[in-house]
């Protein structure tokens, strides 16, 4: 018996001193693989740009500077919190945030080309820019015709 117990006492002894499996190394999130804090702002600075640049659709961003920030602000938000950068959007539903507008197909057509020149421009990657597409893309019905 007392050679069982030493016997356990010496297992229980190995386990507590034996390296432990490394936890798998936590996958970067979009957002970090975009370049965080930094690049998202880059990325909506060059978005809101390209928007202002875009003659089918600057009309609409012909806003007053403090309404710009705002959008600039919220925009960062909802990049962050959709790409797992661990944000919270502080804004408005985008079906309210487009009430009254009445933004045509062919307007959001517009904006997500924008959308693409400026991503470019800021070297994202294809494979990133078809992520954020897959992500804006089902906004489509809740901004069009609002
Ligand atoms: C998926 C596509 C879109 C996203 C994610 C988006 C996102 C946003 C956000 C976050 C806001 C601010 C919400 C708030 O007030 O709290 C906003 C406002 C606005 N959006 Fe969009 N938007 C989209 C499409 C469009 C399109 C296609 C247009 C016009 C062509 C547009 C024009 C505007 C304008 C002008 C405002 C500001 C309204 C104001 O300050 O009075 N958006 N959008």
């Amino acid at each position: 018996m007392r050679a069982l117990v030493a016997c356990f006492a010496l297992l229980l002894a190995a386990c507590a001193v034996a390296p432990r499996p490394a936890e798998p190394p936590a996958a970067p999130s979009l957002y970090e693989q975009l370049g965080g804090a930094h690049a998202v702002a880059a990325l909506v600075d060059a978005l809101v740009a390209e928007y202002k640049a875009d003659p089918r659709i600057a009309p609409r961003f012909d806003l007053p500077a403090a309404d710009l920030a705002y959008l600039r602000e919220r925009l960062i938000e909802q990049f962050c919190e959709a790409t797992g950068g661990g944000c919270t959007y502080t804004g408005l539903s985008m079906a309210e945030a487009h009430s009254g507008m009445a933004i045509t197909p062919a307007e959001f057509d517009a904006f997500i080309e924008a959308t693409v020149r400026a991503m470019t421009r800021v070297g994202v990657t294809d494979e990133h820019q078809l992520i954020l597409l897959s992500v804006l893309e089902p906004m489509r019905g809740d901004v069009v015709g609002q």
